[in-house]
């Protein structure tokens, strides 16, 4: 059996159900009618969603499909995505309310801030940036912790028309060298430091490193950094006074006006630029416009969570370094008034209840994280999460990977008190906003389904052939129809953007989302993973190729192969099969830890490889290509499947003889 048929048979046997609660149900934003409305005219539907925004002018075609996949949405409308998210609700009166609660990590280290406020820092911010030399267009590279300052520095791109790239605060000085060189960054945003686990980790030396790495490596130069004090540790200092291109946030943010007229934007300007792992080792820079985006982060986070502005207090556990914290951190709430919570550390500092106890301290109503964070909760037990009460819960959400029947039901039972609806939602970077996911007034959950495509969505699950697959079989998950909050092309690159998602089914011009799917007995859907070779890490997409790069660069590394195996903690693990040069001998005793620090350097700790094993020889076919899927099965302690294809089949018996020898040394 296959690791994908086992998870099958596993979802399969799960008959659970769970009805809308029937207040909610009662009283929800959208209820079962918007199915057939959105089916019958999409576009019309889509309209009606762009109408939560303000358009200064409006748009007057829905969609110009007429050269795919390059889409245009709310043709000839102009909007400004900063007066989306501020202006207009504090133009409505609703300055004082609370846009977010910030939550530091050392104790009693917070701050509120109201729309009016945020508006007014970022104005400041926008008036610095442009001060600084940034214009219309121009790339702005963010490299930040957890902290207000982050959303600002986002928003006052967005209103300055100039697109964001935010890179993890957790990737290595090569991965932002490489993003920023990719994107033709010319101001990077950062900050001395952020707290994680309980001290400050510094973040300015990777800047440094990183812009000496483009200047050097490609001729990049990198204008400016601006960078925010949050832990006041020493930083290497190149300021104007040497010439250098440092400047501090508080020395030009603060002095800066809060006035700021911004100007409307046409709504396919771009708004950002998330990397994303593909199946080659180069970063893929997702590229979002601004009218379908904002449209498609609002609308999602309303209807899926069915937010209630005026008495939700709203948590999104991400990073604002992935799209996750984009859409559902930044865009879509504050684009719909919401009340939110951003915290900067880790979930276990101080202590393991610290999620709980926030919770708690801010009655949070709304609750979106990751099933990598649940099943860590799950392992502690529910007596942590008992301490607090978490009564103010009404919705809880699931995002990154899929979740299994076990975590959905203690995250529903032990953190929901039984009364939560709990959605789990799969989208991608590249859809921008939740493209498939129960809605909590209308859909009952089953633990492990993501149900259906919310209203406005087309998908389906469908055979290498292109044929629907019927309800009980398995295939590949597409979006059959365009919609606004899709990925616009891969930055400087339309041909991999075409290559990638479209031309598996060019002729029925669907997307191609490179996930497993299978349609239950209901027709409801179970999505089961990357087909491809990217790997999903805590809920993180990481590509094989990226790993076998960095192993590769090396100097005692001749050949490497990665595969991801299961891993009951962070959904998959990144596994390592090494082969080293001749003249490294074994390597040194030290090899393998060597090779992991090597991986943590160049990529990011995320990346860093559960276990790395050293063989003779990997598996090859005749035409030279890796067979994964045996290394797999040994990573994932299975008996090597079909050996037939390869080009000397003795080579797995090589690789298990160096294992089991490695496990004596152990
Ligand atoms: O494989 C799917 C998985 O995560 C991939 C997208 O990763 P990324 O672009 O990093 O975005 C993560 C946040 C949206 C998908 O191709 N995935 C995401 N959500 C789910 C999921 N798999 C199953 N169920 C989900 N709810």
């Amino acid at each position: 059996m296959t690791s994908t048929e086992e998870t099958l048979s596993n979802l399969l046997k799960e008959d659970r159900r769970f009805e809308p609660p029937k207040e909610l149900a009662a009283e929800a934003n959208l209820k079962e009618e918007a199915y057939a409305r959105a089916d019958s005219d999409r576009e019309a539907f889509w309209a009606e969603q762009a109408e939560r925004l303000h358009w200064d002018t409006k748009w007057d075609q829905v969609l110009d499909w007429s050269n795919p996949p390059f889409a245009k949405w709310f043709v000839g409308g102009t909007l400004n995505a900063a007066y989306n998210c501020l202006d207009r609700h504090v133009e409505a009166g609703l300055g004082d309310r609370v846009a977010l609660h910030w939550v530091g990590e050392p104790e009693g280290d917070s701050r509120s801030v109201t729309y009016a406020e945020l508006k007014d820092e970022v104005c400041r911010a926008a008036n610095a940036l442009t001060a600084l030399g940034v214009e219309k267009g121009d790339r702005v590279a963010i490299y930040m912790p957890m902290i207000l300052e982050t959303v600002v520095a986002m928003l006052a791109c967005a209103r300055i028309g100039a697109p964001h790239t935010v890179v993890f605060g957790g990737f290595s000085s090569d991965a932002l060298a490489t993003r920023v060189v990719d994107c033709g960054v010319k101001v990077i945003i950062t900050a001395d430091g952020g707290y994680r686990r309980g001290s400050a980790s510094a973040l300015k030396p990777a800047v440094d490193e990183a812009r000496a790495k483009c200047q050097d490596r490609d001729g990049h130069i990198v204008e400016k950094v601006l960078v925010v004090r949050r832990t006041g540790q020493d930083v290497d200092w190149d300021g104007p006074e040497t010439g250098g291109p440092d400047v501090w946030w508080h020395d030009v943010v603060e002095q800066a006006s809060t006035e700021h007229e911004c100007e409307f934007f046409d709504s396919e300007h771009p708004l950002y630029v998330m990397y994303t792992s593909g199946s080659t080792g180069k970063p893929k820079g997702i590229l979002h416009t601004t009218g379908g985006y904002l449209t498609g982060a609002a609308y999602t986070h309303w209807a899926v969570f069915d937010l209630k502005p005026e008495t939700d207090v709203y948590w999104c556990t991400a990073d604002v370094g992935w799209v996750t914290g984009h859409s559902y951190l930044v865009y879509g709430p504050l684009a719909n008034a919401t009340t939110g919570v951003i915290y900067e550390g880790t979930p276990d500092t101080p202590e393991k209840g610290r999620w709980w106890k926030i919770v708690q301290d801010h009655k949070v109503s709304i609750f979106y994280t990751a099933p990598t964070a649940i099943r860590s909760f799950m392992k502690q037990g529910h007596e942590i999460p008992d301490r607090y009460d978490m009564s103010s819960l009404r919705v809880l959400g699931s995002v990154g990977e899929p979740i299994n029947p076990e975590a959905y039901v203690w995250y529903r039972h032990v953190i929901g008190g039984d009364r939560t609806p709990v959605v789990d939602t799969w989208w991608q970077t590249e859809t921008g906003a939740i493209m498939i996911s129960p809605l909590p007034g209308v859909t009952h959950g089953k633990p492990g389904s993501a149900m259906i495509p919310i209203p406005g969505v087309s998908a389906d699950v469908v055979t290498e052939e292109g044929e629907s697959v019927p309800n009980g079989s398995g295939g590949y998950l597409v979006l059959t129809e365009p919609w606004p909050s899709m990925l616009r092309t891969i930055w400087g690159d339309d041909d991999r953007f075409r290559d990638t998602y479209w031309s598996k089914y060019r002729k029925e011009g669907w997307y191609f989302a490179g996930d497993g799917a299978k349609k239950d007995e209901d027709g409801d859907l179970w999505v089961l993973g990357r087909v491809d070779d990217v790997m999903n890490v805590s809920g993180h997409r990481l590509s094989t190729t990226e790993i076998e790069s960095a192993l590769v660069s090396h100097p005692k590394v001749a050949e490497a192969a990665v595969v991801g195996a299961k891993d009951e903690d962070t959904g998959q693990a990144v596994v390592a099969f090494v082969i080293l040069r001749d003249e490294a001998g074994d390597g040194g005793e030290d090899i393998v830890a060597d090779l992991r620090q090597h991986v943590r350097k160049e990529i990011g700790p995320i990346a860093t490889p559960r276990q790395i094993m050293i063989v003779p020889e990997l598996p090859k076919t005749r035409s030279g290509k890796i067979m994964r899927r045996l290394l797999k099965d040994v990573a994932e302690n299975r008996e090597v499947g079909d050996v037939t294809t390869l080009a000397d089949s003795s080579v797995m018996d090589l690789i298990s003889d160096g294992i089991n020898a490695g496990k004596a040394e152990d």
